[in-house]
């Protein structure tokens, strides 16, 4: 029996302020808050406002955050404002990583700056194809998280979530297997033992996670939940997963 789940939805660069209000509406319709789940979305920042506080029972993220909090920087968002409007926030998605050259040095400053400003962070790492392929999955995990976790406070770690979404599998279709997932999520928890000794941190897996391969990827020992990006955008395929976790939680 599971004691908890976070079910998370990365919407990325969808949705209009009419269609997240609407969706937040409709998937609160479809499922009972439970004891040990936990759903949160992380739409655009354009939606942050009309859907946080909508629904008690679906939190509110946002997909990105600058570290500093105001100041000269055009385009950006500070951990300051999104403390109004969002109750955590990604940090290191791979397509920050890779397409607006995210460095682990910038993922460090975001962490601990939303850190500081009490937004909980979630630290999506996780490997590329030619990376797993030359079998350099796990030390590429481990450099990515004693990167992104330097200098934080060890009483802080617990705040933190961890999302492992190898590159490979993320809107390709083409999900890691529960067994290579299982494999990478021990491999996370145990270094994240060695680095803050006795915490307690969710490791989600994300990586096109469907409604079908949700129950078996949820079942895996050290998988606390998903991150889950396409799915995340139809009100069924997402309460389908929810209703997968309620029934682990439930059996
Ligand atoms: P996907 O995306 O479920 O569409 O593969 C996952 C993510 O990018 O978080």
């Amino acid at each position: 029996m599971r004691k908890e789940y976070l079910i998370a939805g990365n919407w990325k660069m969808f949705k209009t302020i009419a269609e997240s209000r609407e969706f937040v509406r409709a998937l609160a319709k479809e499922f009972s808050a439970a004891p040990g789940l936990e759903v949160v979305v992380f739409p655009p920042y354009t939606s942050l406002a009309a859907t946080h506080g909508l629904e008690a029972k679906i939190k509110i993220g946002a997909q990105n955050m600058f570290f500093e909090e105001k100041g000269a920087f055009t385009g950006e968002i500070s951990p300051l404002m999104l403390q109004e409007l969002a109750d955590c926030v990604l940090v290191g998605h791979s397509e920050r990583r890779e397409i607006f050259a995210e460095s682990d040095e910038d993922v460090n400053k975001k962490l601990k700056t939303a850190l500081k400003f009490n937004l909980p962070p979630v630290l999506c790492v996780g490997e590329t194809l030619p990376e797993r392929e030359a079998g350099k999955t796990l030390p590429k995990v481990r450099q990515q998280l004693e990167m992104a976790l330097q200098g934080v406070a060890g009483a802080n770690m617990e705040k933190i979530t961890v999302a492992y979404e190898p590159i490979w599998a993320i809107g390709t279709g083409r999900n890691a297997t529960p067994a290579q997932a299982q494999e990478v999520h021990h491999f996370i928890g145990q270094t994240l033992q060695e680095i803050a000794p006795g915490s307690r941190i969710k490791i989600l897996y994300g990586g096109s996670v469907k409604p079908e391969n949700s129950l078996e990827l949820l079942s895996q020992e050290d998988i606390s939940g998903v991150l889950v990006g396409g799915a995340s955008l139809k009100v069924d395929q997402f309460s389908a997963i929810i209703q997968n976790a309620l029934k682990l939680l439930n059996a």
